[in-house]
């Protein structure tokens, strides 16, 4: 180490390229250079170059440079409540169960505080549990107010809604849509996020930079993937998710341990971007580290320690070292200081000194908010540049960068593509195609005679129910799935509610009636249904209109439960009950129980398909001759005076008992039910997600 120090020059590059190459410090140390050792040095430097290069570029349509943004907090608690509560269950019988029922609350952190300025890199570090990702939160404003006390503040005021548009928070778990590739995600969230004034060439531009800047061009058009569908490896997903945030152009970046999983070149050189992004455009960057390499923890500014939700130390992370010396906790030279530290607070004793010495130094001011004055450059570089822009609020006129309807249209393209890999899956393709073999094989050429006439109203049924079933299964765990990516992307401000909402209705629509339209135009034509084009455009309107019912009430159930077994549960009880309802099963129910079937959305697609095949003079169907009925059963020609040699369909509705209503009351009906249930499941979605915000 003190051999590179001596031999390093004056010039930023050299430093710089000595501090990445591990394999240069070694052959420094030995002081003889191979030829390895120099291809090593000009890859270094080349990749420096072209980082410096990338992070300029990107510069060109940066706002955060001209919003420097100072983040301050002092005297910030956050406590839960944790209820005692006992299931009814328990307290049957429990006569003291009043005592045992209460609140119980929990300090996560303790009168914390810090700041950190636009051009440094501010470092947590703590052992885990300690309440790093917590307070990460709070000042992301990722917690609602409840249990939060103390003061934040963005350039010396508090937050507002809008200023959240300038803090890009990058999560530890890295959320993605897993059937999109990186660049689709990246290009979605540059086009939803960057300024509506830059060109879509630009923003695509800033995509690539992006990309070059973080080496995800070599996995640029691989799929994130999940458990189930193999895609990119976790470090290019961590990458992919830092790669998201930054794109956005955002003046405040918080990261929650973004160098877990990477390994440590790829580590230090993340440090290194972020650090050169931190200086050359202004931005202020708050990270949770978990155990960084000296390299890595040598390019902090700041630090900031915590144990148990308590501080350990704030201040110049290179006064650390003589901080803990003076505490008699003295580092030795050759020791990473990062996991000295953490050694130190994993010990439960001298954990515990620490919070002492460090409460006890801040005794005379217990918030911390001198501590915060010293620290912060806002008010000196105010006082020298007399700049009113660093005390403006941090607030933008616009709540969202995209207009509605880039919102609406870059969302549907999005779910299309999301989408389409799921509701047209293979399997789905092979289940419609199996099932139309299987239906075309049980009622080919049903003819059009009085013993077939339950075949054809079986036939009917069947394909209105199954097509009612089918969408509302998928459409169910829809909202729930989306839930983490849809309240992210919420947080910061990226689209309204409503676009969401409506993007998915459109890009899921084309996919859900794909199947039934695959299904029903050869098994209508092969089961021998009315031979009338119309009629059977008319059949299959009502099929399509039934499946899109149950897809809404699907969307309902999951916007309403947002979990998807509970949603299951209730969809198949309620599924089933129309199904039942519906009328074909069941034709007299309890006396006073009669309106109840007026509930089942199937009873109005069902009547409609009915009405459209038999309330047409074409619908003759010929009298059964005779052994042609089952035994005891009594052809219904016979039953009128005069004998008739067919039977007319609507006479057969009306034994059946569905024609009760109008066709256009059944359609408007159905319609109505479609409608509704789309609009409770958006309330529904709306005030879930409001919720999920306290
Ligand atoms: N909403 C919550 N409900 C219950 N416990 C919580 C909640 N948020 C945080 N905690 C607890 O607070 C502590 C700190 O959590 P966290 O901030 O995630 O720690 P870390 O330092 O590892 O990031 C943990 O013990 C965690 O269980
Ligand atoms: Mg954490």
């Amino acid at each position: 180490m003190e051999q590179i120090k001596n031999d390093q020059t004056g010039t930023v590059t050299v430093t710089e390229v000595d501090s990445s190459s591990s394999s240069m410090s070694t052959a420094m140390n030995e002081k003889t250079l191979t030829r390895d050792d120099i291809n090593d040095l000009v890859t270094q430097l080349e990749r420096s170059t072209k980082r410096a290069e990338l992070i300029q570029s990107t510069e060109k349509g940066s706002t955060s440079a001209k919003n420097p943004v100072y983040v301050e907090w002092h005297g910030i608690n956050y406590s839960i409540s944790t209820e005692n509560k006992k299931s009814w269950l328990n307290k049957f019988g429990d006569s003291d169960s009043k005592l045992e029922t209460g609140k119980n609350v929990r300090n996560i952190i303790e009168n914390i505080h810090g700041c950190a300025n636009p051009g440094e890199v501010l470092a947590i570090m703590g052992p885990s549990g300690c309440g790093k990702t917590t307070l990460l939160n709070l000042l992301g404003d990722r917690v609602g107010s409840k249990g939060v006390q103390g003061t934040l503040a963005l350039n010396g005021h508090k937050p507002t809604k809008n200023s959240k548009r300038f803090i890009a928070y990058c999560t530890q778990d890295d959320i993605f849509f897993p059937q999109l590739t990186v660049k689709e995600t990246l290009s979605y969230t540059a086009r939803l996020r960057l300024p509506r004034e830059m060109s879509r060439h630009d923003k695509l531009n800033q995509v690539e930079n992006t990309m070059a800047l973080l080496n995800l061009t070599k996995c640029a058009d691989t799929i994130i993937g999940d458990q189930r569908t193999r895609g990119v490896s976790g470090g290019e997903r961590k990458r992919a998710n830092i790669a998201s945030e930054l794109l956005t152009d955002p003046s405040v970046i918080l990261l929650d341990e973004p160098t877990s999983g990477l390994d440590s070149s790829l580590a230090l050189e993340l440090t290194k971007i972020l650090k050169e992004f931190a200086v050359k455009q202004k931005k202020t960057i708050i990270m949770v580290i978990h155990q960084p390499s000296s390299q890595v923890f040598e390019s902090f500014d700041k630090l900031m320690l915590m144990a148990d939700g308590h501080m350990v130390y704030f201040g110049e992370r290179a006064d650390v070292v003589n901080y803990l010396a003076d505490q008699g906790f003295k580092c030795h030279p050759n020791f990473n200081p990062a996991d000295y530290i953490l050694e130190l607070l994993n010990d439960n004793t001298i954990k515990q000194k620490l919070i002492s010495a460090y409460a006890h130094k801040v005794r005379d001011d217990p918030t911390g908010k001198q501590i915060v004055e010293k620290y912060s450059l806002r008010s000196r570089t105010d006082n020298q540049l007399g700049n009113n822009v660093l005390n403006a609020p941090v607030t933008s006129e616009r709540r969202w960068e995209a207009t509605f309807l880039q919102q609406v249209s870059v969302l549907t393209e999005r779910t299309f593509k999301q989408s389409r890999k799921v509701i047209l899956s293979r399997v789905n393709l092979y289940q419609t195609i199996a099932l139309a073999i299987i239906c075309i094989v049980i009622w080919l050429q049903i003819p059009f005679a009085e013993s077939n006439i339950s075949d054809r109203v079986g036939s009917i049924f069947f394909c209105g129910v199954f097509w009612s079933f089918h969408p509302m299964i998928g459409a169910v765990s829809s909202f729930p799935l989306d839930l983490v990516m849809l309240s992210k992307e919420r947080q910061s401000r990226s689209y309204r509610l409503l676009s969401y909402y409506l993007s998915k209705q459109i890009a899921e629509l084309p996919l859900v009636i794909l199947s039934p339209l695959i299904f029903t135009i050869p098994v209508y034509w092969a089961s021998n249904l009315l031979p009338d084009f119309g009629r059977f455009i008319a059949y299959l309107v009502v099929i399509l209109l039934g499946t899109v019912t149950s897809q809404s009430f699907g969307y309902f159930f999951g916007a309403t439960l947002l979990n998807v077994q509970k949603s299951m549960i209730v969809s198949m009880v309620f599924m089933l009950a129309s199904m039942l309802l519906g009328g074909f099963y069941i034709k007299h129910l309890p006396t006073g129980l009669n309106w109840i079937k007026y509930l089942s959305f199937i009873k109005y697609s069902y009547s409609l398909l009915m009405q459209i095949q038999f309330d047409s003079p074409k619908a003759q169907f010929r009298c059964a001759g005779p052994g042609e009925l089952p035994a005891g059963q009594t052809s219904m020609c016979d039953i009128g005076d005069s004998p008739m040699s067919s039977i007319s369909g609507i006479s057969i509705l009306n034994s059946e008992g569905l024609n009760d209503l109008p066709w256009y009351v059944n359609l408007i009906v159905l319609l109505g039910f479609c409608i509704v249930a789309r609009i409770l499941a958006y309330y529904s979605l709306r005030k879930n997600s409001r919720r999920n915000k306290e």
